[in-house]
């Protein structure tokens, strides 16, 4: 048993729902990210069945997995997006989502980014600065519309989780301060050309307990009351993401546990209800098949050198972060304690530290839970063309990105004069 129910082993060969990875390996090589149709669609249905017929929407947060046939498979089963630019807009959009469902969240936007946000008509922008709002009503005002807007609030709650996915700090970059929110809510009326629909804050990523959602719904459930007082009517309430996955020994809540404890205060009939969720719909979603390519015995370590690497898969890198390796056929031989590095020019590169393996060169592992910021954090580094993707699909798989070329890579590069 792997403990991923969408990739198990049947007779000591790993698969993707009825597909053998070594077969995927074979038709569109290594190193290639690999997701389930069927892991996404659960998981998607989970979270929407958790409302009970409560008024809401899910806005996957795009970030963590943008490939167009995700958003496709997601826009298909009625699903809403969180984009954080101008780049995932177009995203969605191509891919046949609905504009009307997708939010704007970032402290960053640009004019030109709104403003195509606005051309096509999404549901809100959630703000993070009165610098933001002001320039959000200059452009919507320009462009004879009126933008539909949250302020996301920062309501200084520890989300117990990693420092660098931890954003709803009073220290952190992230959201109103919380004391300024009501005063920014009601002096929100001077701007002629932005409407005040909502309320939103999103405290972190990798959450595994329901203590800091409740804590910070509690706040904002507060400032709710406080703002129907001073008459602002406030029609729905973006709760964000940032429910947590099992990479290893974690436990994090279900999904219908979390949705229930957001919505514990809030009363039927009053707001719809947004939230954000992204690595919790494709993080066991999706794996990274690599290949052995060397092993490497020094008198104080032993390295498996595989052909995927940092650029590929950054979260060990950046955040030390756990992912489980399981050999695509399960072997009997001699088991040995392996660093899992790949080929780039650092010591940062690895993507798993003192896995006891029974490994022999050539051998196929996989890299678990990489669904969620694996291939959207990827990158070229040491010109490294980006693996391909493919979906299985019970018994069929598709090729879903190609990988890439090198000619690709150095396409818009030039010479002097
Ligand atoms: N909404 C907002 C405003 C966000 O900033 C994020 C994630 C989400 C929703 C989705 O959060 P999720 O449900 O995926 O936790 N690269 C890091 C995670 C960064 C998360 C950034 N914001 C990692 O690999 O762990």
């Amino acid at each position: 048993m792997s403990g991923f129910p969408s990739f198990d082993y049947r007779n000591a060969s790993l698969y993707g729902e009825s597909i053998r990875l070594d077969r995927i390996a074979g038709e569109f090589g290594t190193p290639c990210y690999v997701y389930s149709r069927a892991a996404l669609v659960a998981a998607y249905r989970e979270f929407d069945a958790a409302f009970a017929g409560r008024d809401h929407l899910v806005c996957y947060a795009v970030k963590a997995n943008s490939n167009l046939a995700i958003l496709n498979l997601f826009a298909r089963l009625g699903s809403g997006f969180d984009i954080v630019s101008g780049g995932e807009l177009r995203r969605v959009m191509k891919a046949g989502g609905d504009p009307q469902k997708v939010v704007f969240s970032g402290v960053g936007k640009r004019p030109d980014e709104m403003r195509a946000a606005l051309d096509a008509g999404i549901l809100c922008f959630n703000v993070e600065s009165e610098a933001e709002l002001a320039v959000v009503d200059r452009v919507a005002g320009e462009m004879n519309k009126i933008a539909p807007v949250s302020l996301r609030v920062n309501p200084d709650v520890d989300a117990k989780t990693h420092p660098y996915i931890s954003t709803g700090l009073k220290e952190n970059k992230f959201g109103i301060p919380f004391d300024q929110a009501e005063k920014l809510y009601v002096s929100s009326r001077q701007f002629a050309n932005v409407r005040v629909t909502g309320l939103d804050c999103h405290i972190g990523s990798q959450l595994t307990e329901l203590g800091p959602f409740v804590e910070a719904g509690e706040k904002i459930l507060g400032l709710l009351d406080r703002l129907e007082t001073q008459g602002l009517q406030i029609d729905h309430l973006d709760l964000g993401g940032g429910l947590g996955i099992r990479y290893s020994g974690e436990s994090p809540p279900r999904a219908r546990d979390y949705v229930a404890a957001l919505c514990k205060g809030i009363g039927r009939g009053s707001q719809r209800i947004l939230i954000e969720p992204g690595r919790a719909l494709v993080g066991n979603a999706g794996i990274l098949l690599t290949r052995v390519e060397y092993l490497k015995h020094t008198p104080h370590r032993d390295f498996a050198i595989v052909d995927a690497a940092m650029n590929d898969l950054m979260r060990p890198a950046l955040y030390d972060a756990y992912h489980e390796i399981l050999p695509v056929t399960a072997n009997k031989g001699n088991v040995k304690t392996y660093q899992i590095v790949g080929p780039v020019c650092e010591t940062g590169d690895f993507l798993g530290h003192d896995r006891k393996l029974a490994l022999s060169q050539g051998d196929l592992l996989a890299i678990m839970s990489a669904g969620a910021y694996g291939m959207s954090m990827s990158s070229n580094y040491n010109t490294r063309p980006r693996a391909a993707e493919v979906m299985v699909d019970g018994d069929q798989v598709h090729l879903i990105r190609e990988r890439e070329s090198v000619d690709q890579l150095v396409a818009g590069e030039k010479f002097l004069p």
